[in-house]
């Protein structure tokens, strides 16, 4: 083909019922569909999202068979532990330029679904808990992706928050929580960075397949969102492949052998299915192979050496250090230092399921250790599924640990522990979030002999710690490093570079601390999102539960002082943008360290007197910056009308609630020396009154207010400063209509009549 998008509606216009049923399914499982006798060619699509995973010959979905090497960078969870959007570009970047010299034009990912329950099996996938950190990150990668002339696939829309029952589990989200919640990570990428493609989930939401949901697929994403692109099926995802193309399902994939598209003719051919639907589908096919054509005739080259770097140099950024009781760094040399763990030798750098990455090549840290430090001992210390053939794993968890207390005796022992790659994966959730029994129990019995313990960390979602924390004298959080995580470990370890990744989601002290866990995973094919807004730090804060980590959190080789915090708000009038800046927050970060590091300034919000549920603080700024020893540097935010919005369900939309906004700025959620009060003046949202509204409802309402009180007369002063006060409570609360009964006197049923024709006019 070598239309340009503007030849699309001709192209459209000359193709048959049958073609054009058929340029909305794949043809196989990575390539849409061809018609040869107009030139349209087959483009072809691949995972993602932290690396490419194009199949060759043999075809799955589940990243079972294997794939061309690519660069394999860490996941995103550890990518969220960043904290930055400058970074993740350039890992777009080079995503971009393997997928499009791989003749790849679509990329699967990035994934942006919160991270509701620790226990998801897909979390690694994920960035965050928290939709703003989310939204951030995935637009910059986005936009360099797309930068290099292939698409992107933000997946997977929407409340797809768990892999027990994926393909049928009915997610049941109010709607305000939807807003607050699971959409905006979605809503700032598409806004903000346009991707070519939006990958609909396979769960139902609130009782419709997200393959078939209108307001989703069309009427937020495109009508609210100004969504241009094509919305892909998740593999397998389609229900009702006709109620899909009507809701705004463009293309299925994979192929379906031709059996839904025989179903869309017939539709048509019913008039069950407007074809003013089935165009709209084929023309966003052809758009989108139009505009992967440009990179198809001009396939870039890579340089694996230079990506490999650059995936060594954001494993280093991902990594978070839990704990430094001084342990860290070690010594240049690793002098005194024993390693031990399997995982130092057989990293766990990825998770298992779609992702899986053929990388170009895997760096362990032992071999990078060992690059530095030749003499460096190690034992495996447990058994570990993956690394079978492994000398030393043919033995038993016993005799392992007992050669690792031998070796670790007086020394410093680096203890790399983790998830084994069953724990965690795509298609099934976790049942726990602890480390395996074997690893805490080499923890302790290294610890009674070592001088010091320094434990590292590998899993793809976050870990309970408390048990063991105190066992450890130092804690590194490297989550999946990808193919470099090894090398960058050694790095970390040795102070080569500094340790700068925050925790994008909580470590709470017991799994039974996360509100989300009362309805997880659900029954009977439904999962009730019960806690509504409360994942993540919301949910630990609103209850006030400890946690051992906060969200936001990370040590570093130096500290920061917070100081010169200045707030300044304008007023919010009706003409005021959803993107205007209301408030603009100033505070000055200073290294107070000896060393350079970097800090990552946060920005929360809290509503403390608001008539609405809210989390105490919510994430709404951040910036992440590198300060020379004593350098101070001055951050600023803007909160925009958006940024100091709830989703009001009265009015279906983004409302500011007048009055107290608090700011607090500082390391971590947990940790915000910065305080202040602003008192924000916006416009008051009446909704209409009728005959439930409450007395309290219809005395606010700058028309219902003098009214009522006119018709009431008397009565009024029973409300009045000198009201006895359980029976003005009693009466603020009741609905008008039943006044005339429940106070008799007080108003008639003709002068409430009088009332609401009065308000409705
Ligand atoms: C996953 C998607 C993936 C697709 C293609 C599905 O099982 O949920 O994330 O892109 O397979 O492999």
């Amino acid at each position: 083909m070598t239309a340009a998008p503007t030849d699309i509606p001709r192209l459209v216009s000359e193709l048959t019922l049958e073609e054009k049923a058929s340029l909305c399914s794949g043809s196989d499982f990575w390539h849409t569909q061809a018609v040869e006798r107009l030139g349209i060619p087959a483009i072809m699509v691949a995972d993602g999202p932290h690396g490419l995973r194009k199949q060759a010959e043999e075809m799955d979905h589940l990243g079972v068979a294997r794939s061309v090497p690519a660069t394999c960078f860490p996941s995103a969870a550890g990518l969220g532990s960043t904290w930055d959007p400058d970074l993740m570009a350039r890992v777009g970047e080079a995503l971009g330029r393997e997928t499009r010299a791989n003749g790849v034009s679509v990329l699967l990912g990035p994934g942006v679904n919160m991270k509701r329950s620790p226990l998801c099996g897909r979390n690694f996938e994920y960035f965050s808990e928290d939709p703003l950190l989310a939204g951030v990150l995935a637009t910059a990668l986005v936009r360099g992706i797309q930068s290099q002339g292939v698409g992107a696939s933000l997946k997977h829309f929407a409340a797809n928050n768990q892999e027990t029952d994926r393909l049928r589990v009915d997610a049941q989200v109010d709607e305000r929580t939807l807003r607050e919640i699971y959409l905006p990570a979605f809503e700032r990428v598409v806004k903000g960075a346009k991707p070519w493609t939006v990958m609909c989930a396979y769960n139902k939401v609130n009782g419709t397949h997200a393959s078939e949901h209108h307001w989703l697929l069309t009427e937020v994403l495109r009508d609210e969102w100004g969504f241009e692109g094509l919305v892909v099926s998740d593999w397998g995802a389609v229900d009702d492949r006709v109620a899909g193309v009507a809701a705004g399902l463009d293309l299925e994939m994979p192929s379906s052998h031709g059996l839904n598209d025989a179903r869309i003719v017939a539709a048509v051919r019913a008039g069950e299915l407007d074809e003013a639907d089935l165009d709209a589908a084929a023309t966003r096919v052809l758009t989108l192979v139009a505009r992967a054509l440009a990179a198809q005739a001009e396939p870039a080259t890579f340089d694996a050496a230079a990506h490999h770097a650059l995936a060594r140099e954001v494993a280093t950024r991902t990594a978070v250090l839990l704990k430094n009781d001084g342990a860290l760094p070690l010594p240049t040399d690793a002098a005194g230092t024993v390693v031990i763990g399997e995982m130092a030798r057989t990293p766990r750098y990825q998770g298992a399921g779609s992702s899986q990455v053929n990388p170009t090549r895997l760096e362990s840290a032992l071999d990078a250790l060992r690059e530095r430090a030749p003499e460096v001992e190690f034992a495996p210390g447990y058994v570990l599924a993956e690394a079978a053939g492994q000398p030393g794993q043919d033995r038993t968890d016993e005799e392992l640990r007992a050669e690792a207390v031998d070796l670790a005796r007086g020394r410093t022992a680096v203890l790399f522990l983790g998830l084994p790659a069953i724990d965690e994966s795509e298609g099934y959730d976790r049942e726990h979030m602890d480390l395996p029994a074997s690893h805490v129990a080499l923890l302790r019995a290294v610890r009674a002999v070592a001088a010091k313990v320094v434990v590292v960390l590998s899993n793809g979602s976050a870990v309970t710690v408390a048990d063991w924390e105190p066992d450890a004298d130092a804690v590194l959080e490297l989550w999946l490093g990808g193919q470099a995580g090894g090398a960058a470990a050694a790095q970390l370890l040795l102070g080569e570079v500094d340790p700068s990744g925050r925790l994008a989601e909580s470590i709470p002290v017991r799994l039974a601390d996360v509100p989300a866990q009362l309805n997880f995973p659900g029954e009977r094919g439904s999962v009730r999102y019960g806690e509504g807004l409360f994942i993540g730090y919301r949910g630990l804060d609103a209850v006030g539960a400890e946690v051992s980590h906060p969200f936001g959190y990370g040590l570093t080789y130096t500290t920061f002082a917070y100081a010169d915090l200045s707030v300044d708000a304008a007023e919010v009038t009706d003409e005021t943008g959803d993107d205007d800046v209301v408030v603009r927050v100033t505070a000055r970060v200073t290294n107070a360290g000896d060393r350079t590091g970097v800090a990552v300034p946060q920005l929360y919000v809290g509503r403390p007197d608001s008539a609405f549920a809210r989390a105490p603080r919510e994430l709404r700024g951040f910036e992440r910056i590198e300060l020379t020893p004593g350098e101070s540097r001055v951050v600023e935010f803007g909160l925009t009308r958006r940024d100091l919005s709830h989703w009001d369900v009265g009015v279906h939309g983004w409302v500011v609630e007048p009055g107290a906004v608090e700011i607090a700025v500082g390391e971590n959620s947990r940790d915000l020396p910065l305080r202040a009060v602003v008192d924000v003046v916006a416009p008051v949202v009446h909704l209409p009154l009728h005959d439930h509204s409450t007395v309290g409802e219809w005395l606010e309402h700058p028309v219902g207010g003098p009214l009522l009180r006119e018709a009431l007369g008397g009565f009024a002063a029973l409300l009045g400063p000198d009201a006895e006060p359980a029976f003005a409570a009693f009466l603020v609360s009741l609905p008008v209509v039943k006044l005339p009964a429940m106070v008799p006197g007080s108003v008639s049923p003709e002068q409430l009549d009088g009332l609401l024709a009065e308000v409705a006019g």
